[in-house]
């Protein structure tokens, strides 16, 4: 019986621990939950069946974006585009957070609105998965839905209409709002350089409002001019791939500036997923499509580099796309 064998110990105050990857800054640990976006771990990918054909003078770095606590990479301009709006006083209490989001944005605005007080709106697709209408409807955030042929688009040209015609709403316009790629100028970028000693030659990364690709290609190349930028697309507007856009036939976003890529990759569907099965069943990372999307991109273009550490972006972990088929087809 469990009260044989179970002798509870007199309370005791639990220790403060440190944080798993987080660094003491300025001396402290960092606890509010803002702190906890960024400074996310660069791992490498070195599991032979994810980099096979690989010289073994190249290694291949992602950053596991999924580590802050809205749970991707969209916390860091989020946090930025809401910073900033309020030093601006274009958001001030009582005003409501708007966006069209495909969903991680959304999440971020979601937490981050509710842990300040802002009521937070937002626009998405119908078609976007259950688990992403769950974790945003969870935060408290009001959801609006568009017609899922419309795509993105549709909800940013709603949005666009839901703001004419109320004036107690900050649209946050992820699309265009320099805050988007500043965030990654400011951390995601300075991040990879410190994490690879500056070494990184080549920066290879997915676009959906394209502020990730902006914003580290940026800066990394004011760190280092020989760095290589290219980023990936998917190779047909009519993709599985969640969150990064066929720039060709889509609204291009605002903050977008093709001419910071060096070259450019049109990704399959089918061998994002590919990946995406790779990576979690050799190497234990479970990450969503647009992550694995990436990956496949790198590898790929990594077949005839020599001397080379290259570095890439995995947006989101794979628990928001548990629904999809492509993970229950699986033997
Ligand atoms: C899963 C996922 N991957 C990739 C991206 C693309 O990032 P960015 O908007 O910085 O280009 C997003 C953006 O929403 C995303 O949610």
């Amino acid at each position: 019986m469990l009260s044989q064998i179970y002798t509870p110990t007199p309370y005791r105050p639990a220790p403060v621990l440190p944080q798993l990857n987080r660094a003491p800054e300025n001396g402290r640990f960092p606890h509010t939950l803002e702190e906890q976006i960024g400074n996310t771990p660069l791992l490498r990918l070195d599991r032979t069946a994810v980099i096979a054909g690989l010289h073994t003078s190249v290694a291949l770095y992602a950053k596991a974006e999924w580590f802050n606590p809205g749970g991707s990479v969209k916390d860091r301009p989020a946090l930025n585009i809401i910073r900033t709006a309020e030093r601006q006083g274009l958001l001030r209490p009582g005003m409501t957070i708007l966006d069209a989001t495909s969903g991680n944005t959304g999440i971020a605005y979601a937490m981050l609105g509710a842990a300040r007080g802002y009521r937070v709106k937002l626009v998405l697709p119908d078609n976007v998965t259950p688990e992403r209408k769950a974790i945003l409807r969870a935060y408290g955030a009001e959801l609006i839905f568009t017609d899922p042929l419309e795509g993105a688009d549709g909800a940013i040209r709603e949005a666009h209409r839901i703001k004419a015609s109320d004036p107690n709403v900050y649209h946050a316009d992820q699309y265009n709002n320099p805050a988007n790629w500043m965030a990654h100028y400011l951390t995601t970028a300075n991040e990879i350089w410190r994490q690879t000693n500056g070494a990184i030659t080549h920066f290879i990364a997915g676009m959906g409002t394209s502020g990730t690709f902006m914003g580290n290609a940026r800066r990394l190349r004011e760190l280092n001019p020989a760095i290589r930028f290219i980023s990936v697309q998917p190779d047909s507007p009519m993709n599985g791939l969640e969150g990064l856009k066929h720039m060709p036939t889509a609204i291009v976003p605002g903050i977008y500036d093709e001419t910071l890529a060096d070259e450019n990759i049109w990704v399959r569907t089918e061998d994002a997923y590919a990946m995406a099965r790779q990576l979690a069943q050799t190497e234990g990372l479970f990450v969503g499509v647009s992550a694995a999307a990436a990956v496949a991109t790198a590898v790929r273009y990594a077949q005839n580099l020599r001397h080379a550490v290259i570095v890439t972006v995995m947006p989101d972990n794979g628990f928001k796309y548990l629904s999809e088929s492509f993970w229950n087809e699986q033997k």
